[in-house]
């Protein structure tokens, strides 16, 4: 989808659809929305004055050949109350009106900030919405369903407001939410499309074509940095494992500048190995790599916005698979980091891979960790699917990813991880085990506590991301399917932490 600036007056543009928003408050029709009222001898008003337009949250308006207007028709969303608008907010309205008009079969549009949001981050959120519900997960469909894709969108409504400063939010809008796409695009891919080897070329092209630099480690490499805890997953599988490592370098950093790490569990699919799991909704486990695939779509937006810190990304990539080589429940193994673990529990995968990713990230020279995983069911039992889980060994470095997160819109919420979880994963025969005895309960802090193993003193924030990663029911403002969870936030930490 083309995305542009339109710097015309409203009344004056000349689009099959031009796009405004509506607050929901006692008097609708006033600033930007007086004024197209004005143009189209009071449409406005009268809609209002009759109850059908109320501003109510994503509530859609939609005149055909409005009166005095150069555009063919004039959508109006509901923005709700002022008070509780924001980025997401406006980001929804602006992939509500796409998707609607998409659906209209109208391939062009042209959505109008309007008086409160002439600014940079308006015009972020606002191109964000706009491409994020562009995607579809309708990959391998032969015949489209969802009528013409939106070829073209443009933003308008920067009256008295700096042009420059809304084309640079628009511009990394544009970054972002392309970025967010590609780590959706990712994710969408089945199993069989996406096996490990396959992710690391879709990593290495992108890296290749954003100007990054790049590193595949294949089975022989992973073999001799003796990552045990990584090979034992992907024993069980003929598709062998790879650890894709992506690197952005600013042009030159001061000694002792934090190296931030971004670790991305990638398990191409989980069947659970030998402690298989039901095969009621496993075809679910194709988005077990959505971690993975969000530090990939980070960094290909860091690679446009440039930020002044150094960022590596490490992706450990593989099936999680049953068959005669599998590791069994009870197999003891050794991590790169030198220490043994009891697998008590073959599904408990992902804390086997990163543990080794965490270690190589460490081995990098990163000074700061931020690993994202589909980690745990318990997440889901929590926080349900509207909130990520946030783990960490140091509270500061939290606060800062948190921060962050509200910034970028993303939703995060702090989780418990003290020492008492340490107990439930001590091992009789090893120095840890990979999942708590039963009925112990707190899954996702398990999870985490064994994470927390091998970070050491490296500051660390875990996100679990099983919950958020995927949405079950398309919503007005996205297509059912990946998310792309997790890049906007990062994004920002990276864009900040330097
Ligand atoms: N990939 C799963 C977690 C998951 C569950 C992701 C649901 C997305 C949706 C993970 O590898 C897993 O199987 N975790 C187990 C851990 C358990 C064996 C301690 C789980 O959550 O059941
Ligand atoms: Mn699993
Ligand atoms: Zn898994």
């Amino acid at each position: 989808m083309q995305l542009s600036f339109d710097s015309r007056p409203a009344a004056q543009i000349e689009t099959p659809a031009l796009v405004s928003y509506v607050f929901e408050k006692e008097n609708l029709i006033d600033g930007a929305l007086a004024q197209l009222d004005q143009a189209t001898g009071g449409r406005l008003k009268r809609l209002a004055d009759s109850g059908e337009l109320t501003g109510k949250t994503l509530e859609a308006t939609l005149l055909h050949d409005p009166p005095g207007l150069a555009a063919g028709r004039l959508l109006l969303v509901g923005a709700g109350k002022p008070e509780k608008f924001d980025g997401t907010i406006l980001r929804r309205v602006a992939g509500t009106a796409l998707r609607l008009l998409r659906s209209k079969a109208v391939t062009h549009m042209t959505f109008l900030l309007r008086e409160g949001e002439r600014n940079a981050a308006s015009a972020e959120a606002a191109a964000e919405g706009l491409l994020l519900a562009s995607f579809e997960s309708d990959f391998y469909k032969t015949e489209k369903k969802n009528g013409k894709a939106m070829e073209a969108a443009a933003l308008a409504g920067a009256e008295g407001a700096s042009v420059a400063e809304i084309e640079a939010g628009m511009a990394r809008g544009r970054v972002i939410g392309e970025a967010q796409n590609f780590t959706r695009t990712l994710v969408n891919e089945p199993s069989n499309r996406l096996t490990p080897r396959m992710l690391a070329d879709r990593g290495e092209q992108m890296a290749r074509e954003a100007g990054l630099s790049v590193d595949v480690l294949d089975e022989k490499r992973i073999a001799d940095l003796k990552m045990g805890a990584l090979l034992s997953v992907a024993q069980g599988s003929i598709e062998p494992p790879r650890v894709i490592v992506v690197t952005y370098s600013p042009g030159q950093t001061k000694p002792g500048a934090p190296v931030l790490g971004l670790v991305g569990k990638a398990v191409t699919f989980d069947t659970g190995g030998i402690s298989i799991k039901p095969s009621e909704g496993m075809e679910k486990m194709k988005y077990d790599m959505a971690g993975g695939a969000a530090m990939l779509g980070a960094m290909k937006a860091l690679a446009a916005l440039k930020p002044s810190v150094k960022v590596v990304a490490v992706v450990p990539a593989t099936e999680n698979m049953p068959g005669g080589r599998a590791q069994k429940p009870g197999d003891v193994q050794f991590a790169m980091s030198g220490k043994s673990i009891e697998v008590l529990n073959t599904d408990a995968e992902g804390r086997l891979i990163l543990a080794d990713g965490i270690t190589y990230a460490k081995k990098l020279g990163c000074t700061h960790l931020v690993d994202a995983a589909t980690l745990t069911g318990a997440i889901v039992v929590a926080l349900s699917h509207f909130n990520v889980g946030v783990f960490t060994n140091h509270q500061e470095f939290q606060e800062r990813v948190l921060q962050s997160a509200r910034r970028a819109g993303e939703k995060m919420w702090p989780m418990p991880l003290d020492d008492d979880y340490r107990e439930l994963i001590k091992s009789t025969i090893a120095d840890i085990q990979n999942i708590a005895g039963a009925g112990r309960g707190g899954g996702a802090s398990v999870g985490a506590a064994f994470l927390r193993e091998f970070t050491d003193e490296t500051p660390w924030v875990h996100l679990d991301i099983a919950g958020t990663a995927w949405l079950d029911d398309q919503k007005p403002w996205a297509a059912k399917g990946p998310t792309g969870i997790g890049v906007r936030t990062l994004v920002d930490l990276a864009m900040n932490l330097s």
